[in-house]
């Protein structure tokens, strides 16, 4: 990477402002804390890795209710292997009592829907509670599993974007925005 790199170069078009960002943060923290008040069970956020990092905090300092955090990184193998739909886990829970907890999944951005749908299934299978799922970003027109979040903050056309969490090759998670890749950045010209 040169020290002279300036990802804002590299942006078409800035799809999520700070202050949208600042909207959707507030609307679901609002959402969440009414769903989960009074729950008698352990809420928790289980971060997913790297992409939800930026998302996750933010929302979780609108919450009204108490909640504990957990962190995982998974990948889905996509569609074109022939474990299609398999998830990969690179760093899991530690713990198994997931019994008494009502999870709620945060992610950055919903593509295909197998990554989410694969995670909610395994925790399912390991006994939680209860688990949700809720995105910042969902591409629904991308669909290959029939999947839909819990809660949305908003969704987007197909296009590769960047930012506020989301990478291309681990660059621009930094940027306080989501903004649409120029293709020239991964088409190489
Ligand atoms: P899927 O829903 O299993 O296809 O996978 C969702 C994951 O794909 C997200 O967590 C991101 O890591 C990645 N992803 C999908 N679309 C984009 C994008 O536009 N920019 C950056 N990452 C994306
Ligand atoms: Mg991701």
């Amino acid at each position: 990477m040169s020290p002279l790199f300036n990802a804002e170069d590299s942006i078409q078009k800035i799809l999520v402002p700070k202050e949208e960002i600042e909207e959707i943060t507030s609307r679901l923290a609002e959402q969440i804390s009414r769903d989960y008040a009074d729950d008698p069970y352990q809420v928790v956020l289980l971060i997913i890795l790297k992409g939800s990092v930026p998302f996750a905090a933010d929302l979780m300092r609108k919450l009204t209710i108490p909640v504990q955090l957990e962190f995982m990184k998974v990948s889905s193998y996509g569609a074109s292997t022939k474990s299609s739909g398999e998830i990969k886990i690179h760093l899991d829970l530690n713990r198994n009592d997931l019994q008494d907890l009502d999870i709620i999944i945060i992610e950055d951005i919903i593509d295909t829907g197998h990554t989410l749908n694969r995670l909610t299934q395994l925790l399912k299978n390991r006994n939680a509670h209860s688990v949700r799922t809720c995105t910042l970003l969902d591409k629904p027109s991308r669909r290959e599993v029939d999947f839909t979040p819990d809660y949305c903050g908003k969704q987007i056309p197909d296009e590769f974007v960047v930012g506020f969490g989301l990478d291309y090759n681990e660059e621009y998670r930094s940027l306080p925005y989501v903004g649409v890749l120029d293709p020239r950045v991964y088409s190489g010209s």
